[in-house]
């Protein structure tokens, strides 16, 4: 037979072409696969010994038995018996199809092997005078092996290797088990440490485990009980049918379908609960494997019953019809009386007999009040299609529960332990809704593990899901899986094999199936159901494959238009490194790896002039992984990287990108990239590790550079350089100078086509105008014209929000401030602009609650704003936000706390002394503080210092300040007509200035009139 690629179709052998679809059909090829399995190795102690006792004749009759007994049972848990070697057993669980319990499986068998061995012993001693003693090791990982159809199944990975040491280290009659093998049977079974193993090749030590008893008949793992969210209803629906049968005393079947984990067995449990006085409600369950299971759940469900002689009657009858009516009869008698649940639970795993005999109890009961709630997996309908088709029977499908109802679980589930909401919203984002998977990650991570893993139970779920499928709709959710979460049918032609599009009605079937559904937007395209069987159809596809896969999406791709370059890159990335991990790097290899760098590389550098920060840091870092570590390429990227670091609030990985670049560049005697990456690199430092005489240095860079720049007519780099002498110019406090130098460098870096950095240069010109001597009016305006310039620009909007915000506010009219400070944040969260948002954004909103007056509301701001700039370590902004949270806290009364801060974030440390708008802010909250504890000499010293530094400087509200500051610390210091002159120049200052927020503030308080003593 030929199974056709395409439609799925079976064909005779010799046809080249498939008769339903007409693709060509490929020949038979073995495809391999990676799965997780388990290994069970298995050893006679002593059989040298054995042999020296025994005649060979007799030894070969011991060791038939063994081995005849140890087969039994290997293959009555599902093992696939890989092969004997002399004496020593290897089974592999798994191969050629997973189930999700291939560990626990492996682990019973271990249990039953050394149990049989008992009797076997009796055995032995009896016929030849021997005992046998065995070892066993049971290891699980990943392996590589042939497709489940193909033979060739060989397991090759290192979960084969390390069972036979597991084996060898165990003491005789022992069993050790391996980590991922526990994880996947823990609640099933106990075990003891054992010590740990050094396995060779291995750098770290392998933990080991002693099993000490498998727990007959308990689940690998535990399910929890946290109350019950959402469900209403369904459980009114099953409540609804329930009452029909009881009502029409006519049997109803409701089959409740789902994946796994989704609830059906709480569902069943929940309305077991709700009907308890109103019926009887027995349960059975169906086994995934296992000898005589066909009738298991009905033993389940009259044990429970106390009628188990009934049941043993009926089955004595032999033949199926007969078993049929008995069992009937004794389902009507009982819920003639009495209403009746009973629940199958799990009858995708029932055996076909099984099925007919629901079904013909629902075709036949008669005058009986019996409700039959079957719980199933979506597979069960491949086997039955017409499943539920009767007139008395529904169906009933768990969807993933609501966003709100999965945070309820979390939150339940936690009780008292806390988590991280890092950590809280991926276990909501994993999860997407299943209830079990919830409770898994939570508990793997009150366990201690890490955010990123997926537990191994979870994995395996999934796994032996998509392992289960015919290998046709299983491949094609592979190649899908390259593709990503989402996929268009049409890219699925071109990865597959035959090059062509598959049938609609395959992809329909796997919607059947829950496992795909289309894509609510885009016509002709799909989602996968869950992001974890997107990962787990992925991950057993071969890396070789994967690569080849990987590549063929970025071909199609390439060339639909700039908006696909960032997905080609990635495609062509993971290409790169699919195979990079299989061995040195070839030619293609190589090639892979460049051309995804320099697709990463421009769709980062487009990142970065749409402002989009995280994206272009990350987008940028990807590209310069790939490059080699001295390509001049990756050389190229690492200024602009530095720089979107930098404005992610990242300083430290910013400082050694930047230092890198300035070093590599010097050595390759790339001048301009030299000059680019030092001017970048000293603009940092000024904000990080301040300095005596740094301001001077960074000058001199920046005058070296700039004739570097010119020279070889980088434009850019130009720009770049002169809005960093403007910046420096206005922080020594020449406002006006510095908005004439920000304007060139804002045109050149227009011209230059650099548009984050005319946003950057635009950004200080309205904090200098903000500062400076531009009275307020004007610079409403000239925020105003600088608006259209914002198009597209959306750091600059960012500035131009933030900045107008802080104008109205000066103006009065704080409503309308607050709101355009608010749009700032909004927007600039969105693009990541951290170091804006704290420096910029949260200050400017604290400033204007100050002026409106409500000093709690700014402490609001403030404090976050100031924490995270100690934490991105960006020491000179921080210098000058400090003194208004320190003014908050004053307000307030808080002076104990005020004074802790105002020391712990000292201009003197944080800032270098050219830096006048921190140094002079700092000295006067601190003058203000020293008066208020009565220390007045030093305070009058530091508030002269203030008003001094502020006199340099051309900042209006600075100087306002210093003056206003000072003036409360001659009025404590009884000095009252002194206090009123320095209040009335605070408030001449501002009024200059146009800030009549701040001079009305002025004017109400307290040093403003001379104080009665
Ligand atoms: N609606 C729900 N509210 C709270 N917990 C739930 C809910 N649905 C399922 N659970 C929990 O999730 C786990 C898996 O549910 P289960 O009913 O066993 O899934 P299924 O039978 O579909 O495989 C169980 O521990 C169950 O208690
Ligand atoms: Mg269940």
């Amino acid at each position: 037979m030929l199974t056709c690629p395409s439609c799925g179709q079976e064909n005779s052998e010799g046809f080249r072409f498939c008769g339903a679809c007409g693709a060509a059909l490929a020949p038979a090829r073995v495809r391999e696969v990676r799965k997780t399995v388990t290994v069970l190795f298995s050893d006679v102690t002593g059989s040298t010994a054995l042999g020296e006792r025994l005649d060979p004749e007799s030894l070969r009759h011991v060791m038939g038995r063994y081995l005849e007994e140890m087969k039994d049972v290997l293959d009555r848990h599902g093992g696939t018996v890989e092969k004997f070697i002399g004496d020593a057993v290897m089974a592999v669980f798994g191969i050629p199809t997973l189930h999700e319990d291939d560990a626990l499986r492996a682990l019973r068998a271990a249990w039953e092997m050394r149990d049989r061995l008992g009797p076997l012993n009796t055995e032995l001693e009896g016929d030849f005078g021997v005992r046998l003693e065995a070892r066993i090791g049971v290891n699980t990982g990943e392996v590589v092996t042939g497709e489940a159809a193909s033979s060739d199944r060989l397991a090759t990975g290192d979960a084969v290797n390390v069972a036979p040491r597991l084996e060898q280290a165990a003491a005789p009659g022992e069993i050790l088990l391996g980590e991922q093998t526990l994880e996947l049977a823990r609640d099933a079974i106990e075990v003891a440490p054992a010590e740990q193993l050094s396995l060779k090749g291995k750098a770290d030590l392998v933990a080991a485990y002693r099993l000490l008893n498998v727990v007959e008949g308990a689940l690998a793992f535990e399910r929890l009980d946290a109350p019950l969210v959402g469900r209403q209803e369904e459980l009114a629906r099953v409540r609804r049918a329930f009452e029909q049968a009881v009502s029409e005393r006519r049997c109803r079947l409701v089959t409740v379908l789902g994946p796994p984990g989704i609830g059906k067995s709480r569902l069943a449990g929940e309305l077991g609960a709700n009907l308890r006085g109103e019926a009887n409600i027995l349960v059975g369950r169906c086994l995934p494997y296992g000898e005589g299971i066909t009738y298991w759940p009905l033993r389940e469900i009259f044990a429970a019953a106390g009628a188990e002689d009934e049941l043993e009657a009926a089955l004595a009858e032999g033949a199926p019809e007969e078993i049929f009516w008995s069992v009937r009869k004794a389902f009507e008698s009982r819920a003639r009386e009495w209403p009746l649940v009973l629940v199958l639970e799990d009858i995708h795993w029932a055996e076909p007999t099984l099925l007919d005999l629901i079904e013909h109890l629902a075709d036949w009961t008669r005058d009986a009040q019996l409700l039959l709630l079957c719980l199933a997996r979506p597979e069960l309908l491949d086997e039955r299609t017409a499943w539920a088709s009767r007139a008395n029977a529904q169906t009933l499908t768990l969807e993933p529960l609501a966003e709100g109802e999965a945070d309820e679980l979390i939150e339940s589930l936690l009780g008292e332990s806390q988590l991280d909401e890092k950590a809280r919203l991926r276990v909501a984002q994993v999860a997407e809704g299943n209830p079990l998977f919830v409770e898994q990650l939570l508990a793997m991570l009150v366990e201690g593990g890490e955010v990123d893993r997926i537990p191994a139970t979870i994995q395996a779920l999934l796994a032996s899901r998509l392992d289960g499928l015919p290998a046709v709709e299983r491949e094609l959710l592979e190649r899908a899986a390259v593709v990503g979460v989402e996929f268009e049918w049409e890219v699925l032609g071109e990865l597959a094999p035959d090059r062509h599009r598959p049938a609609g009605a395959q992809l329909a079937v796997l919607v059947r199936k829950e496992l795909i559904r289309p894509h609510e937007a885009i016509d002709d395209a799909f989602r996968f159901r869950h992001m974890l069987i997107r990962d787990a159809a992925y991950e057993r596809i071969p890396k070789q494959l994967r690569s080849e896969l990987h590549e063929r999406v970025a071909r199609w791709l390439d060339g639909k238009g700039e908006e696909f370059e960032e997905i080609v890159g990635y495609h062509l990335e993971q290409a790169y490194r699919s195979v990079a991990e299989l061995g040195p790097p070839g030619e293609r290899v190589r090639a892979l790896a460049e051309q995804a760098a320099e697709r990463l590389a421009a769709s980062g550098r487009r990142a970065h002039a749409r402002a989009d920060m995280p994206a272009a840091a990350n987008l940028l870092e990807r590209a310069t992984a790939l490059f080699a570590g001295d390509a001049p390429q990756r050389l190229s990227l690492l200024p602009s990287l530095g720089r979107a670091l930098l404005e992610a609030g990242q300083m430290e990985q910013a400082g050694s990108v930047l230092a890198e670049a300035v070093e590599r560049a010097q050595t390759a005697g790339e001048r301009v990239l030299a000059a680019d990456a030092a001017v970048s690199l000293s603009y940092l430092q000024i904000q990080t590790s301040p300095h005596e005489g740094l301001y001077g240095e960074v000058e001199r860079r920046v005058e070296e550079a700039i004739p570097v720049f010119r020279e070889l007519g980088d434009e850019a780099g130009l720009a770049r350089a002169l809005g960093v002498a403007g910046t420096l110019r206005l922080w020594r406090g020449e406002a006006a100078l510095a908005i004439e130098d920000l304007e060139r460098a804002a045109r050149s870096a227009r011209d230059a086509g650099d548009r984050a950095q005319e946003a950057d240069s635009l950004e200080y010109v309205l904090v200098a105008m903000v500062w400076g001597p531009t009275p307020v009016e004007e610079a409403m305006q000239r925020v105003k014209e600088l608006r259209p310039r914002a198009q597209g620009n959306r750091r600059l909007l960012v500035d131009l929000l933030r900045v107008q915000g802080q104008l109205e506010a000066m103006q009065g009219r704080f409503v309308a401030g607050r709101d355009l400070i608010a749009q700032a944040r909004a927007l600039g969260e969105e693009v990541g602009l951290e170091l804006t948002l704290a420096s910029g954004v949260a200050f400017q909103a604290g400033y204007v609650e100050l002026l409106a007056g409500d000093a709690v509301a700014a402490e609001r701001e403030l404090r976050p704003a100031c924490d995270a700039m100690e934490r991105m370590g960006s020491w000179g902004t921080l210098a000058s936000v400090a003194p208004w949270l320190v003014d908050a806290l004053l307000v307030q009364g808080r002076d104990q706390e005020a004074l802790r801060l105002a020391e712990r974030w000292s201009a003197a440390r944080l800032a270098p002394p050219e830096d006048a708008d921190a140094q002079a802010g700092w000295r006067r909250v601190r003058a203000k503080l020293l008066a208020r504890k009565g220390e007045l000499d030093e305070a009058e010293r530091i508030g002269r210092e203030a008003t001094a530094i502020a006199s340099a400087t051309d900042f209006l509200d600075l100087r306002a300040q210093a003056n206003a500051d000072f003036a409360e610390v001659l009025r404590l210091a009884g000095r009252p007509e002194e206090s009123a002159a320095a209040v009335q120049e605070a408030i001449r200052l501002h009024e200059e200035k146009g800030n009549i927020a701040a001079a009305a503030l002025l004017a109400h308080s307290p040093a403003s009139t001379p104080a009665a003593s």
